[in-house]
């Protein structure tokens, strides 16, 4: 199976808060679970970058369908999508990260050791981690 990956930043058009990512992140990893795409969507601020990954259609299908026309965002800008060999988030339907506390958004029976592996993997040297902590970082 050909794996693709997109990365995308947008910005809040109201105010986040943690009913939000969650209500985002239920809904997310309910729909991406059927269409096998995993992934990450954290937020620092009223900014959000999202990692998306699965099959091209798919992942497609959603960032361009559903995310792009949820109006709770806008300004979206890809930063970058091509194929991958293997997915950086595989276990997450839709892991929910706030960037200001570091903390991973409880979404049902969230378990310390869970917030741990996600940490662990946004302090890592791969390209995505890079990525992802550059822009946190830069708010
Ligand atoms: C920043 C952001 C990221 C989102 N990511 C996803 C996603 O990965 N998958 C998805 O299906 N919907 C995503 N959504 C859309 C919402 O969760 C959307 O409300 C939901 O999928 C549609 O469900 P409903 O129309 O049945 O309520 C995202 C929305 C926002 C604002």
């Amino acid at each position: 199976m050909n794996l693709y990956q997109l990365i995308y930043i947008s910005t809040a058009t109201s105010k986040i808060n943690e009913d939000t990512i969650r209500d985002i992140g239920i809904k997310a990893s309910e729909k991406n679970k059927t269409e096998q795409v995993t992934g990450l969507l954290a937020y620092k601020g009223d900014n959000f970058i999202q990692v998306l990954e699965g099959k091209k259609k798919d992942v497609l299908n959603i960032y361009q369908n559903i995310i792009v026309k949820d109006k709770r965002n806008t300004r979206h800008l890809i930063v970058y999508e091509g194929e991958i060999s293997k997915k950086e988030f595989g276990e997450w339907g839709m892991a929910t990260f706030n960037a200001g506390s570091y903390k991973k958004v409880a979404i049902d029976n969230d378990q310390s050791d869970e917030s741990f592996r996600l940490q662990v993997k946004i302090e890592g040297s791969s390209f995505v981690s890079r990525l992802l902590r550059t822009y946190l970082r830069s708010f």
